[in-house]
């Protein structure tokens, strides 16, 4: 079926909600490969238990981040994937890479796009007072968390809560939206065309760069 592959750095619980989903038959995706920048990623143990091939590429061993792009483009190409999904893969991209995967490689990012670009999302929208947060599916674009916003879930911000409880909360939302959005991808009913994302034809109003 559908051939994808999937960029990790850590936990790949993301990673998890799609193997889970393409197992129960959800999804009609192949997971080619899993690759990692870490090779501690415990991610790569979950891929492992699910038969998939795993390749480490640190980071730290390529002179710049053009080489070490370069070496993950003919890893990922190796696997003709249809689309490259981003699961927690936390390495800003060359233009050169996320334009020879435009229009069929997707990121995850917590916090409500176009607010909250870059690291450390939840504290941050905890110390601007949020009343509501939540998580966006987007296609990768040159700039950083700026790509067209495929699908975003919600959860209101309460008083009691801290960074480590509405990741959890956006975590769980996260293993919804994430499938979702590659289903859709898949079954080709999710488009990009001229930086902006389309459902079923009709265009999807978010752009991190408006
Ligand atoms: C997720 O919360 C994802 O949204 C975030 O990393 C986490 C990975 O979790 N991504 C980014 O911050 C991208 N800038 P996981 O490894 O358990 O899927």
């Amino acid at each position: 079926s559908f051939p994808i592959v999937v960029l990790i750095s850590g936990s790949g619980s993301n990673l998890q909600a799609l193997i889970d989903q393409s197992l129960q038959g959800v999804l009609n995706v192949t997971i080619s490969a899993v690759i990692s920048n870490k090779a501690d990623a415990y991610g790569l143990e979950r891929a492992k238990e699910a038969g998939i091939p795993t390749h480490v590429l640190n980071h730290k061993s390529y002179g710049s981040r053009e080489e070490f792009d370069t070496a993950l483009q003919s890893t990922i190409d190796r696997y003709h994937p249809k689309l490259v999904v981003l699961a927690g893969f936390m390495r800003i991209l060359t233009e050169d890479f996320t334009r020879h995967y435009e229009g069929r490689m997707l990121n995850i990012h917590p916090s409500l796009l176009p607010k909250f670009k870059g690291l450390n999302t939840h504290q941050r929208v905890i110390d601007a007072k949020e009343t509501e947060h939540g998580v966006s599916v987007h296609f990768v674009s040159a700039e950083l968390d700026a790509g067209a916003v495929v699908v975003q879930a919600r959860t209101p911000v309460e008083p009691s809560d801290n960074a480590k409880t509405l990741a959890e909360r956006v975590h769980k939302l996260e293993h919804i939206i994430y499938p979702l959005a590659v289903k859709w991808f898949s079954e080709e009913r999710l488009t990009h065309q001229d930086k902006y994302a389309f459902l079923d034809g009709q265009k999807l109003p978010v752009n991190g760069l408006d």
